[in-house]
């Protein structure tokens, strides 16, 4: 077991309605002049972002407005927001939607706290010493950067997606109502709950120490969103698994589910992050479309581990060699991706990479890491190669 920090300074409010508490935590955080920052549209659809801006009236909250986050959002309208707030004076920032709006912000807050370029921050060149306070109103469950520290953009020109994790990323609040998630296409659902169920799988697939009690939290977790999804296959509008899987994708990100380990692998992300800087794919389908691959080159470096998440968590029976459990492990959950109509391979992704496409990927996947990267397994560029090769 390894020693840990722990650090979650964000203030959860969940439940139904919630979203009209947003001017009071605003002025909670000293808030006097907000942006408010969101997507594609979706939040305009639903009546949500008038919602907002009516209650900010009502309590005397000046704000600006920035929408056009898009999925693996873009560097470009990082740097429009920060030369947005700059001129109107903006001291608080408000995303309202999913990962790409929370991101997004996030980046804008540290080009406004931080001289020179915010792209440094995610070129790895520099660290940031502040951010301009955070809050989040919650439209999907998938990233979990509600409460986590991280962010991650895309720069154009290259498509070159990187994350960024800093403590001063962490909102300062957010606000979850499940009812605002019963809008999503049922395929952006399944994306969340993959995503969530891999920010705990890449903690918990390592070669360097465990804890019982973060194993059981983990297992439970991974559990209750792969029955949740399900359920919400069949049943968008429940509330009761809404509000689990929504939940479970905060506390899948914010550290809970790692304390104790060595940081976890995180792999599976790396190599998907190239995918969604160059194909431009749901971060969750991308994900989904490398792991099978990814798990069947590194299993047998991390037996006991996929041994444990095949009884405990696809209710394999525990019968035959370790390596055919494990193995038996990874193909339930390609089944389950299946059932959700997510993809196990980039194909079914409808990515028909040519070789040469999955060479670069690798190679900036490499440099992305800074050569070498994994828990359980080390991956190096060749390896990384060897994966995307098998996932097509
Ligand atoms: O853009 P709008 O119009 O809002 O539509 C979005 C978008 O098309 C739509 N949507 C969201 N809430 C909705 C809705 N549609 C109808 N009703 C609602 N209630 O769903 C689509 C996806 O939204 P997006 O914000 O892109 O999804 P997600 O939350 O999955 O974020 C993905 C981004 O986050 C990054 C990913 O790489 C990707 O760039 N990640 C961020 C992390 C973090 N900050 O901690 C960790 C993750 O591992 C991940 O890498
Ligand atoms: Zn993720």
């Amino acid at each position: 077991m390894f020693d840990f920090k722990y650090y979650t300074p964000t203030k959860v409010i969940f439940g139904r309605k919630t979203e009209d508490q947003v001017a009071d935590l605003i002025k909670e955080f000293g808030g006097t002049k907000v942006l408010i920052h969101y997507g594609g549209g979706s939040v305009v659809r639903s009546g949500l972002l008038d919602r907002v801006k009516n209650t900010l009236d009502q309590a005397g909250i000046a704000y600006v407005e920035l929408g056009g986050a898009v999925p693996n959002p873009h560097l470009g309208l990082v740097y429009e927001g920060i030369e947005l707030c700059r001129k109107e004076n903006v001291d608080f920032l408000l995303a309202v939607g999913g990962g790409s709006a929370i991101d997004s912000a996030k980046a804008i807050g540290y080009g406004l706290a931080n001289e020179g370029d915010v792209w440094d921050f995610y070129d790895y060149k520099r660290q940031v010493k502040g951010a301009v306070p955070l809050g989040v109103i919650l439209t999907i469950a998938a990233t979990g950067s509600e409460m986590s520290d991280s962010s991650v953009i895309t720069k154009e020109d290259g498509l070159v997606k990187r994350g960024y994790s800093s403590d001063y990323g962490r909102p300062k609040f957010a606000i979850m109502n499940p009812e605002l998630t019963m809008t999503l296409p049922d395929y952006q659902t399944a994306c969340g709950c993959t995503d969530i169920m891999m920010h705990t799988m890449e903690r918990y697939f390592t070669n360097g120490g465990n804890m019982e009690i973060t194993d059981a939290l983990a297992e439970g977790l991974l559990r209750t969103v792969k029955k949740n999804a399900v359920i919400l296959r069949d049943d968008p509008k429940n509330y009761d698994a809404r509000a689990e899987v929504m939940w479970a994708g905060s506390l899948a990100h914010n550290g809970l589910t790692g304390c104790g380990n060595d940081g976890g692998d995180w792999m599976t992300h790396k190599l998907e992050h190239e995918l969604g800087g160059l194909y431009d794919v749901a971060h969750g389908a991308g994900l989904a479309a490398i792991w099978g691959s990814w798990a069947r080159y590194v299993y047998k470096n991390c037996l006991p581990r996929f041994k444990k998440f095949a009884l405990n968590v696809m209710d394999v029976k525990d019968e035959g060699t370790d390596e055919e459990i494990a193995l038996k492990g990874i193909e339930a959950m390609e089944d389950f991706y299946r059932s959700i109509k997510m993809p196990t391979n980039l194909r079914e992704l409808g990515i028909n990479a040519a070789d040469e496409d999955l060479v670069t990927m690798a190679h900036k996947c490499a440099v992305g890491v800074g050569g070498e990267m994994g828990s359980a397994k080390v991956l190096n560029e060749q390896a990384m190669l060897d994966i995307f090769r098998m996932s097509m």
